[in-house]
């Protein structure tokens, strides 16, 4: 089974920390993507079969670059591209302290599937109890299967 674990991660590597995590709790099968460094081409979504998401809070909303990959897989549907949405789908976000972009990250990205879980969320650096959280997550999303 292949999880795409696809996240922005780019002032303090906070959200990475958390995307490997739930790579490590879904196990074998797990590709990380941050789309901080490049832009992730969604007719690959087909090939997999979950995805998990993860953002930081910038002003209140979740990254830029994670917007434009629900805008990529919009209009790759609109395309004609099939097996892009109805995914199962795990949320994860990190924040400083604010986290109002929570309601709207969770909005947008039902969109792609099935949500599962609950979304987890660090307060900055993600602490030990928030990447078993994420552990729980990646694990979540492989039983769902
Ligand atoms: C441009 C920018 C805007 C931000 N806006 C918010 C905000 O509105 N609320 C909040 O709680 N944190 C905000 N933060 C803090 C980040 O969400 C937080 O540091 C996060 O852990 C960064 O994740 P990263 O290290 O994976 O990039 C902002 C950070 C940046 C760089």
């Amino acid at each position: 089974m292949k999880a795409l674990i696809i996240y922005h991660s780019q002032q303090h590597g906070n959200t990475g920390k958390m995307a490997e995590a739930v790579a490590e709790g879904f196990g074998d099968g797990a590709t990380l993507w941050n789309t901080n460094e490049k832009r992730f081409d969604v007719t690959k979504v087909p090939g997999y079969d979950c995805i998990a998401v993860g953002t930081p809070d910038y002003f209140s909303y979740m990254a830029g670059t994670l917007k434009t990959f629900m805008d990529d897989i919009y209009i790759a549907e609109r395309n004609g591209v099939k097996g892009i949405t109805g995914k199962r789908v795990v949320l994860f976000l990190s924040h400083g302290g604010g986290g109002r972009a929570k309601e709207s990250f969770e909005k947008l990205f039902n969109r792609l599937g099935d949500v599962v879980g609950e979304t987890v969320e660090s307060v900055g650096s993600p602490d030990a109890s928030v990447l078993d959280a994420c552990k729980a997550l990646g694990k979540t999303l492989a039983a769902r299967l």
